[in-house]
């Protein structure tokens, strides 16, 4: 190791062309995920006020988006439904004319390039608002696995290529993978939220779908912040029961939980870079306090850096603008 004065670290960092031709890490449009939040109807499409630029959309207003999606390089496209009745154990999740198979069908044939991405959990179709059952005032694991199947296979129905459990259910992608490949299924891959934190991050998307609990918590479900090791058994074990993809979310505050996700598994590594992480740097923005393009690319710069090959983001279209 040769050190200063031989040894300059600046050298490659003096032009843009040098640092453009030795970055480490690139971003790619290709790697953008964004989730979309549908509602019955037509023309429908209210903003989300905690949530600046995302709406609730109807079937034909998600289709143009997805279209301007496609045409600027995004990736993927995840969907989220906001059903027209609720009930305790959320039938409508897996309705086929629901919003979430609606909107599938759609985007398969406007914005082919898109892959699409269907969230599976109970919680925007419960009327009690939790992910699953709930019994006694618990939400029952293995009853649930059941629901959460159906609705994994009415959106491979509908078309979903890629169906993400965010439920936290232990079991579940055994029990969705026999039940995917008993409907014929076999190449609908399943992204696991693997490793989902009981965070305070999630408040805007739950406004965005409007599912906030009635009484209770997630914290009987979703892992503890503090939680490192408990990570790796997670998603070990997810792995073993055929999860194609782990997730790790959020995605910011847990980048050493995707470095660490990274370094254990080969399969693909999913981050979701969730509403309160996109509402916080578009406050600021909005505020002038930073450079909202600037910390937008620099955030998921930084989660591509931690390990993750793909990111679930509200960024998705900015984001892939300014790389063009
Ligand atoms: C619910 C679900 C949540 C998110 C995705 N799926 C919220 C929660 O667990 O309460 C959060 C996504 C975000 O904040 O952007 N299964
Ligand atoms: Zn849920």
């Amino acid at each position: 190791m040769t050190a200063f004065p031989s040894r300059r670290g600046r050298r490659l960092r003096m032009s843009s062309a040098l640092r453009r031709q030795f970055a480490e890490t690139r971003l790619d449009a290709a790697q953008f995920v964004l989730p979309v939040f549908v509602v019955p109807g037509t023309g429908v499409s209210r903003p989300i006020s905690s949530m600046p630029g995302n709406n609730q959309m109807s079937v034909d207003i998600v289709t143009e988006v997805a279209r301007r999606a496609q045409d600027v390089g995004v990736g993927g496209m995840m969907f989220f439904g906001i059903p027209e009745t609720k009930d305790a154990e959320g039938t409508s999740g897996w309705d086929p004319n629901g919003p979430v198979p609606r909107a599938l069908e759609a985007v398969a044939t406007a914005a082919p390039e898109l892959v699409r991405w269907a969230d599976v959990c109970l919680c925007e179709y419960t009327d009690h608002g939790h992910c699953g059952i709930v019994v006694d005032g618990i939400v029952e694991n293995d009853a649930t696995l059941g629901l959460l199947s159906k609705a994994a296979v009415a959106y491979a129905n509908a078309g979903a290529q890629v169906v993400t459990p965010s439920d936290m259910m232990d079991g579940r992608v055994t029990a969705i993978r026999g039940n995917l490949d008993r409907a014929d299924h076999q190449n609908v891959a399943i992204c696991v939220h693997a490793v989902k934190y009981a965070s305070s991050y999630y408040g805007p998307f739950r406004d965005a779908v409007d599912s906030s609990l009635q009484s209770g918590d997630r914290r009987s479900h979703q892992m503890n912040p503090p939680n490192r090791r408990e990570a790796r058994v997670e998603v070990l074990e997810d792995v073993a029961e055929g999860a194609d993809i782990v997730m790790v979310k959020p995605a910011g505050p847990y980048q050493d939980i995707i470095r660490q996700t990274r370094d254990i598994v080969d399969v693909p590594v999913a981050a979701y870079q969730v509403s309160g992480e996109f509402a916080m740097i578009k406050a600021a923005a909005a505020n002038g306090w930073i450079d909202g393009e600037q910390v937008m690319l620099e955030s998921l710069t930084g989660i591509v850096r931690a390990g993750a090959d793909v990111i679930a983001t509200y960024f998705a279209i900015d984001a892939a603008e300014a790389l063009q």
